[in-house]
């Protein structure tokens, strides 16, 4: 989880320090790249050097390089960093942080800081129970921070009680919690409702709310905190947009609302509906201001606005979610459940004006997560950090979307029974979760797509393995592997299974993060990995079917083809024809070229007639196998250069030295005789035949 993210580790000056190295040790450790920032208290506990070295990059300090007199960016940190910790954090820079004192330059990396920040405490008990230190830590979470509560233990002045940093290896733990919810938001588009709308009377007056804006804007936060590309459709307030990646349109009545949300909610992959929006709005607009000595009382016609809520719900797509608010102020569980249903929400965030502290324009809120199978009460909280709870709470949802999106219905019957396995001891640290995942992924990938409408019982499946060594893999999620797949068949009568395909692949390189979903588009083979999945599940049923039927196989060889040709002007490695003569591209082409049409009859009399024959009557089955070779090898001298008759021998050697070292002197010539032919490289295990 922590691998190629870059963190800023912001150490202050306490006794705690020294557990600074450890926590820089475990970071470089798990991958992440570190850039430590002291106070110049802090350089009285703990060695710059050290840092410097466990980090492997120079330690900052000041605002001003003396010697080469470069100026330490605090913006460039700011924007560069993924996620922000200091630890130790004492009472004096929380209390720097609270106020905004920028006295020193691990303060101004803070105030410029886009990414998230923990703050790890350390303190002495007194210190940490006094009320200021209370109150500012309160303040720290409600600006949006993490606060890594200290431990209780013994402290530097020898007294008992809570002021313990965190041990290093809890605050890793917190921080990897942290990049694997927001795994689930990156890249995801959600659009966002927040603040008020006007409806207009006349020029000088509207229908309007309380709403400031303050919840809207910080659930968009949030999840641009989190890796969403935000839209943030706002009404009028007097906020600034929290967030260099969030994109704002400012509206101001409720159509206005609902036509930029409904536009931007085509393309997204979630909406959060928390904008106070007008349900109803004057039927006629003066275009004058309208007049007090217009008569005793004024009468406005009121027409209901488009609800965004139930039209986005009606509009939602399978892979899209839909979050919504409830502002009630009775009966609010029961409403809350009637909008949830009523506008077809994945959730409904419930907030009742009668909660103190919750609601319009304060800073705090008191909510309650209503979906269609329970109800979660929070606390009175900062709005940063509700809104924390709520997109931790659409993240899961985006993670079960992945399971489901992969899991087909029982109806959809598989015929693949893929053994998966990914090896990545070739890759240093300790973080594998991205290997996990995309293990995980893989075998639901490969075991769950629909690859034939055949409908098979799961005994009838195609037994095979697909497993992965993963050779290198950079920060970006760039992985390259080596392949092995294979796959057998159970030959009829016996308890033998027979390698009906094999082969090495040694060019995959394709880019994954953890929890990018596994998908494969036949007009879209941009992502190599799916590509090479779905070439090679065609190819084991085409050549399964080929066994079955003579020439059985050409619907899913063809496919197999067909992603063959499409990818090879992509240009992944793999798929260029000329570049080797036994890449994937090679196989398929070769195979299903005119020249080879023998080899495919190869394929049915070797495996359909010459094994269901050999169980019954074993020399007549091994005749059959024999004459089968006759074909293989028409094959072969019709299109010499050819890989596939070669591979074939490589992975049935085994195989055909058992069969025809039981034949008579004249059968073990012939086959020698063709075996070596087509493969001379196997002579070793072709001698055996002759020798056995
Ligand atoms: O902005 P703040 O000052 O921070 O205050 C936050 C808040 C109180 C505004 C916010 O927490 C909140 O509750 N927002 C929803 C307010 C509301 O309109 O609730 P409702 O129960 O009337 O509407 C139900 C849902 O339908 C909401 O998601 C609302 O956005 C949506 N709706 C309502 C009417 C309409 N015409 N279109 C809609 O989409």
């Amino acid at each position: 989880m922590l691998k190629g993210k870059k963190i800023v580790l912001g150490i202050t000056g306490s006794i705690a320090a020294y557990k600074a190295a450890i926590l820089v040790r475990l970071l470089v450790k798990a991958g992440a790249e570190v850039q430590v920032v002291m106070t110049p208290a802090a350089r009285e506990f703990i060695a710059p050097l050290t840092l410097s070295t466990l980090s492997g990059n120079a330690v900052l300090s000041e605002f001003f390089n003396e010697r080469s007199g470069q100026w330490n960016s605090h913006v460039d940190l700011g924007l560069w960093a993924d996620a922000m910790i200091i630890a130790p954090a004492t009472a004096a820079t929380i209390g720097k942080m609270v106020t905004g004192v920028a006295d020193n330059l691990l303060v101004t990396t803070y105030l410029s800081m886009k990414a998230p920040v923990f703050v790890a405490p350390a303190m002495d008990l007194d210190m940490y129970a006094h009320p200021s230190t209370t109150r500012n830590l309160e303040q720290l979470k409600a600006y949006g921070n993490h606060i890594i509560e200290p431990a209780a233990g013994e402290l530097a002045s020898h007294l008992v009680g809570k002021g313990r940093m965190e041990e290093p290896e809890n605050i890793l733990l917190a921080l990897e919690e942290h990049f694997s919810q927001s795994a689930a938001l990156k890249g995801k588009k959600v659009v966002i409702t927040a603040g008020p709308t006007y409806e207009k009377i006349d020029p000088v007056r509207f229908i309007g709310n309380y709403s400031s804006g303050k919840m809207g804007y910080a659930l968009a936060r949030e999840c641009a905190l989190c890796g969403a590309d935000v839209t943030l459709v706002s009404g009028p307030v007097s906020l600034s947009t929290p967030h260099p990646s969030i994109h704002r349109i400012d509206v101001e009545s409720a159509s206005e609302m609902y036509e930029a949300t409904r536009n931007a909610f085509d393309t997204a992959d979630a909406a959060i509906l928390c904008a106070a929006v007008a349900d109803f709005t004057p039927d006629t607009r003066a275009n004058e201001k309208i007049k007090r000595e217009k008569g005793d009382g004024l009468t406005l016609e009121l027409r209901p606005t488009p609800d965004i809520a139930a039209s986005l719900g009606a509009l939602k797509r399978p892979e899209q979610r839909l979050v919504g608010f409830a502002l009630e102020t009775n009966d609010a569980e029961a409403n809350a459940r009637g909008k949830l249903a009523k506008k077809n929400l994945d959730f409904i965030v419930l907030n009742s004006l009668q909660d103190k502290g919750a609601g319009f324009a304060v800073d705090t809120n008191k909510v309650t997560i209503i979906d269609a199978e329970k109800s979660t009460e929070y606390p009175l909280k900062s709005k940063l950090e509700v809104a924390r709870d709520i997109v931790k709470h659409l993240s899961t949802l985006f993670i079960a979307l992945l399971l489901l999106m992969v899991v087909p219905t029982v109806a959809d019957a598989q015929e693949l029974k893929a053994n998966v396995t990914l090896n990545s001891e070739k890759i240093q640290g300790t973080n594998t979760e991205v290997f996990d995942v995309l293990k995980t992924s893989l075998d639901e990938f490969i075991n769950n797509t629909k690859w034939t409408n055949f409908e098979f019982e799961e005994f009838e499946r195609i037994a095979c393995n697909f497993s992965f060594v993963v050779e290198s893999y950079a920060e970006d999620g760039t992985f390259e592997c080596t392949l092995m797949v294979q796959s057998l068949r159970p030959v009829y009568g016996s308890s033998y299974s027979t390698p009906v395909f094999k082969y090495q692949d040694n060019e995959i390189k394709f880019k994954y993060m953890a929890y990018d979903r596994l998908e494969f588009r036949e007009d879209n083979l941009d992502n190599n990995l799916t590509a090479v999945i779905a070439f090679y599940a065609y190819l084991i049923i085409g050549f399964d079917f080929d066994t079955m039927g003579e020439l059985g196989g050409s619907e899913y060889l063809n496919k197999a083809l067909n992603i063959a040709s499409g990818a090879q002007s992509l240009g992944s490695p793999g798929w260029q024809s000329g570049t080797s003569t036994r890449n994937r591209f090679t196989i398929i082409d070769d195979y299903m070229s005119s020249a080879l049409i023998a080899v495919r009859q190869m394929m049915y009399q070797y495996h359909r007639q010459g094994f269901d024959i050999m169980y019954q009557q074993a020399d007549d089955g091994r005749a059959t196998i024999a004459k089968s070779l006759e074909l293989l090898n028409s094959g072969y001298q019709d299109r010499p250069l050819s890989y596939f008759p070669k591979l074939f021998l490589e992975y049935k050697q085994d195989e055909l030295v058992n069969i025809f070292s039981k034949g008579d002197a004249k059968e073990r010539k012939k086959a020698v005789e063709i075996l070596s032919g087509i493969n001379p490289s196997l002579s070793s295990s072709w001698d055996k035949i002759s020798t056995n």
